[in-house]
């Protein structure tokens, strides 16, 4: 890894401790951060979802506001009370997938086979980036909340930091020494992060993705590096909010929870033309 400290850093929350605080910080009164699994998260409570005046935006979201948000943390939350529709929110981003995917918990026994939920269960989820098993995975993902379920359960996204990222390049990122594989796709020599007409991608997931033999890295190393070079957001869910994530820059998992909500459902779009190859 770059840097003088020589190895990754746990505890600290990333890289420069006051990456992204300007919009989530402690001092608008409404996060709170706690430390989890070693790096510093904040966590978005039902009240920030409600009151989006408070996270920075007052009233519905605006085309402008929804890329500026995305530009800016990697992930842009509509709360429910927004009078907006989902393609008028999603269009302006790329074209829309078809069809649209309810994510619900599984058993690891009635979970689609192949699925994540196949291996993890109702478990929490490692963190990820979705369909990292194509050549091209979509831009963006929207989730939005048809039912929060029985109890809490969150979703985690870490947003990377792509000035020191880019900076570093660490060879366990960018080294094209991966291999990914999954649904029915034919497997193909990758590399975690990558960079396309100077936008930095990155595709990550420990389920579909493997060293290739002799590339001496695991990937729970590789996974080490991104939550180094990212910072943690957490949302709890209130039904009809809806959350928009940069599928290149940021990762993102179902937390812990998902047992005591067999009812939670998340409503799941892709965004990206050709199915990511955005300019
Ligand atoms: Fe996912």
């Amino acid at each position: 890894m770059g840097g003088a400290a020589g190895g990754v850093r746990r505890g600290s929350g990333g890289r420069d401790g006051g990456w992204g605080r300007g919009r989530t910080g402690e001092s608008r009164g409404q996060i709170r951060r706690l430390i989890y699994s070693g790096a510093e998260a904040v966590v978005a409570r039902p009240d920030d979802l409600r009151n989006y005046s408070k996270m920075g935006r007052v009233g519905a979201p605006t085309v402008g506001t929804t890329q500026q948000d995305l530009d800016t943390n990697g992930w842009c939350l509509i709360p429910p009370v927004a009078a907006i529709t989902i393609a008028d929110v999603l269009s302006p981003l790329g074209p829309i997938s078809s069809g649209q995917c309810d994510l619900k918990p599984y058993s690891r026994e009635s979970a689609p086979r192949g699925s994540m939920s196949s291996v993890v269960g109702t478990d929490k989820q490692p963190m990820h980036t979705d369909a990292a098993y194509r050549p091209q995975p979509p831009r963006y993902i929207a989730l939005q909340c048809v039912d929060p379920g029985e109890a809490p359960c969150p979703t985690h996204v870490w947003t990377l930091n792509l000035g020191p990222l880019s900076k570093d390049r660490p060879d366990i990122l960018t080294k094209t020494t991966w291999i990914a594989h999954g649904q029915g796709h034919v497997p193909f020599y990758c590399s975690i992060m990558d960079t396309l007409g100077g936008r930095v991608r990155v595709r990550f997931d420990p389920l579909c993705m493997r060293p290739m033999s002799g590339a001496n890295k695991t990937i729970a190393e590789a996974q080490e590096f991104l939550d180094f070079y990212s910072k943690r957001i957490d949302f709890d869910w209130d039904r009809g909010a809806l959350l928009i994530i940069d599928n290149w820059r940021c990762l993102h998992a179902r937390g812990n929870g998902a047992s005591g909500a067999p009812s939670r459902r998340l409503r799941r779009w892709t965004i990206g033309a050709r199915n990511g190859l955005v300019t």
